[in-house]
């Protein structure tokens, strides 16, 4: 039959990450492509003894359909969470937990899109981001970043400009605290402009904040939503990496006529998500057993991060550089500008290592010569053969075309 697809996802394209899963468990070959956090980091024997406690004190309603907008008691410990941690003042009916925070995403464009209306992110951005706003048809102005994260004078002026031919973004994306890709952090001087320019002409900012609690340096900076006295910054979490991904649990925090719609629009995704995840991630909270997580995934990345640094510091050629990210699971490297990392990215797998390569991070494709490496996932060893085995290749590539 000649099925007559929908023109939704005509931009969308398969992801490099997951075609590159496929090699990951091929002995010998390492990986710094997955935005995977190291499984020694699952807090297991916590959560085995949780997992039975949900069964035998809250069975009945843990394995039942639940809340479209997520369980009451969870909600009230997010609440609890991020007052502690991102200093947000929020009420249970602006909380809405989603199935991970790419189902967040998702449900964000759905609500604001229409086919061809403009969003802002950063450049490069998320990749799941991208392929929820592909997937809803949005058309995404990308603006660059530097050390201290998006520039927002640029998007000020980008925001005048599509202002000015009547293309008013629907809202702006930002990943404020070690971006993914580049672990890169907004300073708070840009984080207050953004907050401005989005009240001043009236566009949601939405902050996307997955890593926040994984700091290994440097000191902690204000969320975008705690700057915002008017409590209208949509906030994404997840406890993906502070406790695991598998569960898939995450929460959006906004005003509440955007967590009306976010509950409708659930009800026609997944009904609810997972009530035992629910019950896990609850219980989880509620015994504090996140606060006695943190700090030790925090010392099993921080050694990661610098044995990262380090070997790219010894090994990698002259003219590369890369991001130094105070927290998070990746660092950013680009090299001469000769090189194109998604054609290296072959020669790369045949050596026995993986990158995710920039351009697909890269609403803009102008990343061509970056690439996304992730330190949480590898072992030290691995680490330190990983980078050698990639500069030597960049190395090889260099001399059959040298740099200008
Ligand atoms: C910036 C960002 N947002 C959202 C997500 C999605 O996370 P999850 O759906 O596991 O909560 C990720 C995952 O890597 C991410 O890096």
């Amino acid at each position: 039959m000649d099925f007559r697809f929908s023109d939704s996802l005509r931009n969308m394209k398969p992801s490099e990450i997951r075609e590159l899963l496929k090699y990951a468990s091929t002995k010998g070959f390492i990986s710094f492509g997955g935005g995977m956090p190291n499984p020694a980091s699952f807090p297991m024997e916590d959560l085995r003894k949780i997992m039975e406690d949900v069964l035998s004190d809250y069975g009945s309603l843990a394995l039942q359909y639940g809340n479209t907008v997520g369980l009451n008691d969870l909600r009230t410990e997010i609440k609890r969470l991020v007052k502690e941690t991102e200093n947000i003042s929020s009420s249970e009916s602006e909380i809405i937990v989603t199935s991970g925070s790419q189902q967040g995403l998702y449900e964000l464009a759905k609500i604001f899109v229409n086919p061809g209306d403009t969003v802002i992110t950063e450049e490069p951005t998320y990749i799941g981001a991208i392929s929820a706003f592909d997937a809803n048809l949005a058309e995404m102005h990308s603006i660059p970043i530097d050390d201290n994260g998006i520039k927002t004078d640029l998007v000020e002026a980008e925001v005048k400009k599509l202002i000015s031919q009547n293309k008013k973004p629907k809202f702006i994306y930002i990943i404020p605290t070690f971006q993914n890709p580049t672990g890169i952090t907004l300073s708070l001087e840009r984080r207050k402009h953004l907050v401005e320019i989005s009240s001043r002409y009236e566009i949601p900012l939405v902050e996307d904040n997955p890593y926040g609690e994984l700091r290994y340096s440097g000191k902690k900076i204000a969320s975008l939503r705690s700057l915002d006295p008017s409590g209208q910054v949509i906030y994404m979490g997840t406890f993906s990496k502070v406790m695991c991904p598998g569960l898939r649990m995450g929460y959006t925090i906004g005003p509440e006529d955007f967590i009306a719609k976010a509950n409708l629009l659930k009800q026609a995704l997944d009904l609810s998500s997972s009530t035992f995840s629910q019950y896990v991630a609850w219980l989880y909270l509620k015994r504090d057993i996140i606060k006695k997580q943190i700090p030790k995934t925090i010392e099993l990345y921080r050694k990661k991060r610098d044995t990262m640094l380090t070997a790219l510091e010894q090994h990698f050629p002259e003219g590369s550089t890369w991001s130094k990210p105070d927290g998070g699971m990746f660092l950013w490297a680009s090299v001469d500008k000769k090189i194109n990392t998604t054609d290296m990215l072959k020669d790369a797998v045949r050596e026995g290592v993986a990158y995710v390569s920039g351009n697909a991070f890269s609403p803009a494709r102008v990343q061509g010569n970056s690439m996304r490496l992730n330190f949480t996932f590898s072992g030290e060893n691995e680490i330190l053969t990983g980078i050698e085995r990639l500069a030597g290749l960049i190395e090889k590539k260099l001399t059959v075309s040298p740099p200008s």
